[in-house]
């Protein structure tokens, strides 16, 4: 099956289910067993889909998982609370204290923090990488590291890594990998097939596409990956409601006509952004002369809605006057859903292992589903404003 068939399909079964075509939304806590055999039973084993307790799925859970598993290409997929605890659920799941951790620098903020804050209390130490260094990761490599991180583009600013020369030196070292997917989701980038142990995603993103969940994934490269993630993913306790896990079904079905558009969308107004002189640089790896370019043609088949601009030095009132004023780009956290965003963000704080020295603000854009003709003439016109205000003091 091509992709688009199987984001139409997977996860369905209407034969078992009276011919409905979407598969029924479960609400339950408690799992009747109507004998003490089948209660036994139960509490000896576990296999993947078994009806056990609410909190471990029901079959809603399973369609969910089963779809963006055979989606990833890998052997089993956790529908999570939320991205952030997907990427929890995966550090945890590969460390214990004494053990030390690679990270790209330009990991989403709250990976880091966790990373930084909450495991280094445990005893658990990160070095946090160059996002260029590409085989060279390989030095980095000390004999208690267990486990490399990773995001591409980064979350912010773009840059791309060299993902299979960093799998492939782990492997060989034995480091297990970790993709944070949720930019380009499976549809787009594979991490698995460039030798990925785990891919997350924010399910909250693409995947939902409508800004009304929240939702981490966790997939796994095969049994072995399995059986080292699911006991962490069991402890942590966040499972998903049945009413978000259909909402993601719901999403997933469009997502390969969503795709598509957030990426042409999000081209035409890098583009025009580009060509503005309060611009000093657009971020997005699809674009040529992007400094990722070149990785982003070779290992990805299309880009999402999601960049970012930098603009040259201004005065803050300038900007305010610009974003303030937007009709149709909304400025709040998150992205990937139906709408338009724009979210002005400071990253010096976020990059210890190169530092961001661009003087100016990096402008977030994210280029939803109307129509670009609209979004480009409230891009004209919030730019105007702000040139408007470029010379004042505020
Ligand atoms: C790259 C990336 N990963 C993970 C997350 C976390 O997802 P959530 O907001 O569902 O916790 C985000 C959210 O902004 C993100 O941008």
């Amino acid at each position: 099956m091509k992709n688009d068939t199987k984001v139409t399909t997977l996860g369905r079964d209407p034969d078992s289910n009276f011919g409905i075509v979407n598969p029924p939304v479960y609400h339950a806590s408690t799992i009747l067993f109507p004998t003490l055999d089948a209660l036994e039973d139960v509490q000896k084993t576990k296999f993947k889909n078994q009806m056990r307790y609410g909190r471990y799925g029901t079959p809603t859970t399973f369609a969910l998982q089963d779809a963006i598993a055979e989606l990833e290409g890998g052997y089993a997929s956790f529908a999570v609370g939320s991205g952030a605890a997907a990427i929890v659920a995966t550090l945890m799941a590969f460390t214990k204290k004494g053990d030390h951790v690679l990270c790209v620098d330009t990991v989403y903020a709250p990976t880091r923090r966790y990373l930084d804050v909450v495991l280094r209390r445990y005893g658990v130490d990160t070095t946090f990488f160059d996002p260029a260094i590409g085989a060279g990761i390989a030095s980095l490599i000390q004999p208690n590291t267990t486990l490399c991180m990773v995001e591409s583009p980064g979350s912010l600013t773009f840059e791309m890594i060299d993902a299979p020369a960093i799998a492939a030196a782990c492997r060989a070292k034995g480091v297990a990998t970790a993709f944070d997917n949720t930019w380009a989701t499976p549809l787009y980038f594979r991490p698995f097939e460039h030798g990925f142990d785990v891919s997350i995603m924010a399910g909250t993103k693409y995947i939902g596409g409508h800004s009304d969940i929240m939702m981490g994934l966790v997939t796994v490269r095969d049994e072995t990956v399995y059986k080292q993630v699911r006991p962490t993913v069991d402890d942590l306790g966040s499972s998903t409601g049945p009413d978000d896990q259909y909402l993601a079904m719901r999403g997933l079905r469009t997502l390969g006509v969503r795709m598509p558009r957030h990426y042409e969308t999000g081209l035409r107004l890098a583009n025009w952004l580009k060509a503005q002189p309060e611009v000093d640089r657009v971020l997005h790896p699809a674009l040529p002369g992007d400094p990722g370019h070149a990785i982003w043609k070779r290992d990805y088949t299309g880009a999402s809605g999601l960049f970012s601009y930098v603009l040259k030095p201004l005065p803050r009132a300038a900007l305010a006057a610009m974003v303030d004023g937007m009709a149709h780009f909304g400025m709040g956290f998150s992205w990937g859903g139906f709408e338009s965003l724009m979210v002005p963000s400071d990253v010096k704080s976020l990059r210890t292992a190169v530092p961001w020295t661009e003087p100016g603000k990096i402008v977030r854009v994210h280029a939803g589903l109307e129509d670009p003709t609209d979004l480009i003439a409230d891009l004209e016109a919030g730019f105007s404003r702000l040139r408007k205000h470029a010379g004042s003091k505020g």
